[in-house]
């Protein structure tokens, strides 16, 4: 399979058309066949319920070549299954997760031009979503609904790699304490739009978001949750029903435990705490885990021991095995890397 010609390397994340997509249409109670198109236009009705409402919910997952030069994706059953429930919380229609799976991978075997090779740094990134399409004026769910993923080559989610970020404690809610934080819809992003505009106007490059209730607790980011290591070595997570329960953070604590032999925990995490800890990464898909430098609660900065030049000892380990069990330089768990064949 020839490469298409893109200077890999310098890749931002951004969107760059690929050749193929996919799409299944929803209509009277039943999914179609879906199909691989080359057409990259979505035409719906003016009133259609996602324009109106809102109602979409969407997932991010990558799409990898190997050491030994073969095309993988990572654990796509969590996000088949995440995206299954944010549906359900949306009252939309489940696409069935294992055709989700197959989806997944006629997307990548269709754009394995765009898979960047190994050693490149940058990733195939996939896009799988859903929106609501027929007309809709009432406030109700839509009765017609397309299912799509796209595939767009991309490179760090941050601009400067892994250069350890500032980020602010945000005076804004990302999410309700019964709320969708739970959930990967369309809304919990558009609502963060402006939060993250004036925190890039302010010189941050994200937004710590607290608990909305009592704002005492760390949450997460717009993007990605938050990954913690005490000054005893422990790594800890934030536990709470608002937030994105990221596969790359539930990754990495089993990484932390079973390849590095640390303690690691999800659990409530007081801002009060936060100064005290060793070290702090952003992970998800999109950021792999993005250290952070410092935090700026109100104007009062907590300085990680860390620093401002490198990422701590602790996240480099974890980022080095994920990105290596990833790229298959270090052996997977059972299941963790499907290969596109
Ligand atoms: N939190 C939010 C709000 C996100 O958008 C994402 C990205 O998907 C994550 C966390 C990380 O989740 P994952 O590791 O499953 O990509
Ligand atoms: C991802 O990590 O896949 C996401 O969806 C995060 C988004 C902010 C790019």
């Amino acid at each position: 399979m020839e490469k298409k010609n893109i200077d890999w390397a310098n890749l931002g994340f951004g969107y760059i058309k690929t050749d193929y997509r996919y799409v299944s249409n929803y209509k009277n109670g039943a999914w179609d066949e879906g199909v691989i198109t080359e057409d990259d236009k979505v035409v719906i009705s003016e009133c259609a319920g996602v324009l109106q409402y809102a109602q979409t919910v969407f997932e991010g997952m990558k799409a990898y070549t190997t050491t030994d030069g073969r095309t993988v994706v990572f654990r796509p059953d969590l996000n088949a299954k995440r995206m299954a429930e944010s549906a359900a919380r949306l009252e939309m229609p489940v696409f069935p997760e294992d055709r989700f799976l197959d989806a997944v991978k006629q997307v990548v075997k269709a754009n394995e031009a765009y898979v960047p090779p190994f050693g490149s740094g940058a990733t195939l990134y996939l896009r799988p979503y859903m929106f609501g399409s027929n007309p809709v004026i009432g406030v109700k769910p839509a009765d017609e609904y397309q299912f799509r993923i796209f595939a767009t080559p991309v490179g760090p989610y941050f601009k400067g790699g892994v250069k350890p970020l500032t980020i602010r404690v945000s005076d804004f809610d990302r999410a309700a304490p019964n709320g969708t934080g739970h959930i990967k819809a369309g809304l919990n992003y558009a609502m963060s739009l402006h939060a993250i505009v004036d925190a890039h106007n302010q010189g941050y490059d994200e937004n710590m978001y607290l608990d909305a209730a009592t704002r005492t607790y760390v949450e997460e980011t717009g993007g990605a949750n938050f990954l913690f290591v005490t000054k005893d070595g422990k790594v800890v997570t934030p536990k709470s029903n608002s937030i994105l329960p990221s596969i790359t953070r539930r990754s990495l604590i089993q990484v932390a435990q079973e390849y590095l032999g640390l303690e690691a925990e999800e659990r409530e995490i007081p801002l009060e705490e936060v100064k005290d800890m060793a070290e702090c990464g952003l992970c998800g898909t999109a950021a792999v885990i993005s250290p952070v430098g410092k935090i700026v609660d109100h104007g009062k900065e907590i300085c990680l021991p860390s620093g401002m030049t490198e990422m701590g000892p602790i996240t480099k380990k974890l980022y080095d095995t994920l990105t290596g069990i990833q790229m298959g330089t270090i052996k997977a768990p059972e299941g963790w890397v499907v290969e596109i064949k």
